[in-house]
């Protein structure tokens, strides 16, 4: 089985290639920018008809919310890859007729619901990068009539061993800890209530959901437990032993441009429970 992952050196794409790569059933091919840029249309599709692959994993990512909430130019990039490259994908699995899974967000949720969302409840960003990230959810759907195999896995909050690709982000608790070398006392936001999401536990996720007789379709994959910001720092700070003071902040305390969701809780009613996200974390930084 040919198995091709593009967004190969991000954090996710990193966990895939290994996942997919210890199993002797898969031939991986891993792509990234310097092999493919999404965004070029007649690339992916010369590309995929030679390559023909019989799944493709999109992990490739434009994450930068709060640059394109101000920028035009960054937000028409953000659409470029978030949006229209994923329907050149979907053409491009129709025509090859591959598999085709790719990653969505909370953020395509407006967050006005404290318990939290279910997989067939009705987005509705309250931020660009979220309207970007369901332009491309509605790429997908839209040829799902058509015949289009898909697994569309929202999840939120990723964390875990930093991907190799230029512009992959460090996590929330990479920050943290650095940070925390740094200064004595911290104020963390109190705020945005969802789940944080081993990057590890993902992909082996995702992997069991491709090799399931469960349908094709929306999913939600996180870990289980949901967190504000300011908890998750004080879990990780009780779990490394360290002494440092962290205050819970308002978010109006560090303005930025985009709004967040105040609570974007992904409930999945369809596929395995993750172990919870506490755990998941001591592994990581055990390692
Ligand atoms: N991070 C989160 O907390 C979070 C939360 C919810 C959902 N998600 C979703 O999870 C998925 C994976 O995110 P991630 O955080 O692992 O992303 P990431 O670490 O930023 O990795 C994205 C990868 O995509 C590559 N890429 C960007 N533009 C490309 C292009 N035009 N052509 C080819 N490759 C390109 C990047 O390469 P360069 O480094 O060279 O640019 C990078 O290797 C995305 O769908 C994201 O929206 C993430």
């Amino acid at each position: 089985m040919e198995i091709l992952i593009l967004g190969s050196r991000g954090n996710l794409g990193g966990q895939l290639v290994k996942v997919f790569k210890a199993d002797k059933e898969y031939e991986v091919v891993a792509w990234d920018r310097e092999e493919i840029d999404i965004t070029d249309k007649g690339l992916v599709f010369k590309k995929i008809r030679e390559l023909k692959p019989d799944i493709i994993i999109n992990a490739t990512a434009y994450n930068a919310v709060d640059k394109c909430e101000e920028d035009e130019k960054e937000f028409t990039l953000a659409k470029k890859i978030n949006a229209e490259a994923v329907g050149y994908l979907v053409e491009a699995c129709l025509e090859v007729d591959a598999v085709l899974i790719h990653y969505s967000s909370d953020y395509v949720f407006a967050g006005d619901r404290k318990e939290g969302y279910k997989e067939d409840d009705k987005p509705d960003p309250i931020n660009k990068y979220g309207e970007t990230k369901l332009a491309g959810e509605e790429e997908l759907i839209k040829k799902s009539g058509q015949g289009l195999k898909y697994y569309l896995i929202r999840t939120s909050k990723l964390f875990g061993p930093r991907g190799e690709g230029e512009l992959t982000k460090p996590s929330f608790f990479d920050l943290m800890l650095d940070l925390a070398k740094k200064k004595k006392e911290l104020d963390v936001v109190n705020e945005e209530v969802s789940c944080f999401t081993y990057t590890p536990d993902l992909a082996r996720a995702t992997k069991k959901l491709l090799e399931s007789d469960k349908g094709y379709g929306i999913y939600h994959i996180t870990n289980v437990g949901r967190a504000t910001w300011h908890e998750a720092a004080a879990e990780l700070f009780k779990i490394i032993g360290k002494k440092i003071k962290i205050n819970p902040v308002k978010g109006d305390k560090f303005p930025r441009p985009a709004r967040r969701p105040a609570y974007s809780v992904l409930i999945n009613t369809k596929f395995d429970m993750q172990r919870d996200w506490k755990e998941a974390l001591k592994e990581y930084l055990k390692k």
